[in-house]
């Protein structure tokens, strides 16, 4: 479904020099795939997820959704951020409703659609709260679900958990892998948690600075997964090891 072909991405910084953010970077997406980014500070993830997006133009390559060029952000392609990115002056209903309103979906569909949302992410009864009210946990849950509500093909998400204390982490991780299952998703995840990544995915891109691929490696596990285990470890070592040597 996203095939991402020999894209590179520079920028200039303020000494004029360019910065390879991302380097002739190769990767194919399935539909319903969960695909995990992970690698250090500054080896060009956000910068990926922005590409496949549309927020950002690559310097090389092109990136297809279903055979198409992407160019530009479209409602087929949502993005979670790590930061809370929600209106403080709108209620959670009208947080989720906001894209659906742009696109002028009359009130009534609207209405259906945010409350399947809402409900899915545990905050049914959180319609009217505006987001000061609720924990980050909550509040991410409402990014998800506002990302959700546009029926995406490619949901994208940048860190989405990386402010959350460890234990709601692990709520949400195992709330987005229902969702996952349930919605049938197609999931392009960025992290620098290896833990993380070996959780959630049916693939880890194991990325290293400039912006390069280092390996692709297939997780092999029943979910849930049970991160004491045996082959959880070795996949957790070897990634991490993948890391260290580069
Ligand atoms: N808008 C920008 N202008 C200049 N350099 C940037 C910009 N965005 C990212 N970079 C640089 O590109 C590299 C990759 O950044 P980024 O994609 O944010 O990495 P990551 O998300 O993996 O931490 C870094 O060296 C970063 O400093
Ligand atoms: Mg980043």
């Amino acid at each position: 479904m996203l095939e991402i072909i020999n894209v590179s991405k520079t920028f200039q910084n303020a000494n004029g020099e360019r910065i390879p953010a991302v380097s002739s970077l190769d990767l194919t997406v399935a539909r319903n795939e969960f695909v995990c980014v992970v690698g250090m500070s500054g080896c060009g993830k956000t910068t990926t997820l922005r590409l496949v997006a549309g927020l950002d133009k690559p310097t090389e390559g092109r990136i297809l959704v279903d055979g198409r060029k992407v160019n530009g952000p479209t409602p087929e392609r949502c993005v979670v951020f790590q930061k809370y990115t929600l209106f403080p002056w709108r209620t959670v209903r009208d947080n989720v409703a906001f894209g659906l309103e742009i696109r002028r979906m009359n009130r009534q569909d609207r209405m259906a659609r945010v409350r399947k949302y809402l409900e899915l992410v545990g905050l049914g009864d959180y319609d009217m709260s505006y987001p000061f009210e609720l924990s980050g946990g909550m509040q991410q849950r409402v990014a998800v679900a506002r990302a959700l509500a546009a029926e995406p093909k490619i949901l994208l998400m940048d860190e989405p958990f990386g402010a959350l204390d460890s234990r709601t982490r692990e709520i949400l991780q195992n709330e987005l892998i229902g969702i996952w299952c349930n919605e049938r998703k197609t999931i392009l995840f960025v992290t620098h948690s290896i833990s993380e990544a070996i959780t959630l995915a049916d693939r880890v891109v194991v990325m290293t600075r400039p912006g390069r691929i280092r390996r692709l490696i297939d997780i092999d596990l029943p979910r849930p997964r049970d991160k004491n285990c045996e082959r959880f470890r070795k996949y957790n070592a070897q990634v991490r090891d993948l890391l260290n040597e580069s």
